[in-house]
């Protein structure tokens, strides 16, 4: 049986809608007019409410300062034809946002608790969704310990938030991406597959060090060898072969189980493409730039959507991609996926939830 739960409504008095929308959107700037709210207590989850987006009290001592038990979500809401609210795969982040938790040692937020509380702050929210194309309506879920104490354990006390923000493209232009073969985003056995913060926060400096060489983004390897290919900093990746074939890194406990990584390979699917989904060296990679045999590379996720990569940079050489046209595979798909979003097209995987 499900539970359900009571969400107490608090609207704000004054919308800043048409003032954040009289300016350029761009990623994760500005934020609508409300945030959902509940907090662990005791083992319950109560103080359920929606309230005007607001900063929040916390005491210096909450353990998420400290320790760092922090992990979060991103998904999008798009308008319908009929300019009603549609979410994108919100189960899928659902379940995995509660994997997160579950390596987080915190706890799972219950399904119907999350989908209640995303609905109602859509609906409530719903002219924050922007239609014009590539634009949507990012919604960042997070969970964060509220613990007051110094000693490094599980918190006991969590407060659980859902916050949104009206984006255009995370990224503005193809990507530069160099394979990492130092530092390390995970290994087994980690953190890879969750969405915590810690996993962000440490690639920050190797990040820093690549744009610095002219690079936009990481093309992480393995931990132990430094020889295959496992994520972007944002996305899941995905390389292009002549003939019809897409390759790309199976998912694995360093590997994020990207919801759009899985909806490009069902559409690939569709679309008569072969997608192999293997354990992908650098080498066969290059290999394959070397050998003319590479069509297109590309990084999937909420955020970045279908990101194509431009250039890919290995023990020191620049290796310039070809450039996309209209009869690319990224360019078909990132169409194809849209329709989908928007409610233009048959939603034959049942992707969509209408609100
Ligand atoms: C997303 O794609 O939603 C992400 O969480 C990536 C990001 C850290 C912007």
């Amino acid at each position: 049986m499900t539970k359900s739960f009571e969400i107490t409504i608090n609207k704000t008095a004054h919308s800043r809608q048409k003032e954040a929308f009289s300016k350029e959107l761009v990623f994760g700037r500005v934020f609508s007019d409300h945030m959902f709210i509940a907090d662990f207590i005791d083992g319950e989850w109560t103080n359920i409410s929606v309230e005007p987006y607001a900063k929040i009290s916390l005491d210096p001592s909450c353990l998420v300062f400290h320790y760092g038990q922090a992990i979060f979500e991103g998904m999008k809401a798009y308008k319908g034809p009929n300019q009603e609210p549609l979410l994108f795969r919100p189960a899928d982040n659902i379940k995995r946002f509660n994997k997160s938790a579950e390596r987080m040692c915190m706890p799972r937020v219950p399904e119907e608790l999350f989908m209640d509380g995303l609905k109602a702050l859509i609906e409530l929210d719903q002219d924050w969704i922007p239609s014009a194309e590539g634009h949507s309506l990012y919604i960042r879920p997070f969970m964060i310990a509220t613990d007051e104490y110094l000693g490094v354990k599980a918190s006991d006390k969590y407060r659980f938030i859902i916050i949104t923000s009206p984006v255009a493209a995370y990224y503005k232009d193809p990507v530069k991406v160099k394979v990492e073969t130092y530092y390390t985003r995970a290994a087994e056995g980690g953190t890879g597959f969750a969405k915590s913060a810690g996993n962000y926060a440490q690639s920050l400096q190797p990040a820093k060090e690549a744009y610095k060489q002219g690079y936009d983004q990481l093309l992480w390897t393995d931990a132990k060898e430094h020889k295959f290919i496992e994520e972007s900093g944002t996305m899941n990746v995905m390389f292009v072969l002549k003939n019809k074939k897409i390759v790309t890194p199976k998912l694995s406990t360093t590997i994020l189980n990207g919801v759009t990584r899985n909806s490009v390979i069902q559409l690939a699917e569709k679309m008569d493409y072969e997608v192999d989904q293997k354990k992908l060296a650098v080498s066969e990679i290059i290999d394959h730039i070397k050998n003319d045999n590479l069509l297109e590379a590309f990084g999937t996720g909420t955020a970045a959507t279908i990101a194509p990569i431009s250039l890919i940079a290995h023990d020191g050489i620049d290796y310039e991609l070809p450039n996309t046209d209209k009869e690319s595979f990224s360019v078909k798909c990132l169409s194809l996926l849209d329709q989908i979003r928007r409610g233009q097209t048959l939603d034959e995987f049942n992707w969509v939830v209408k609100i």
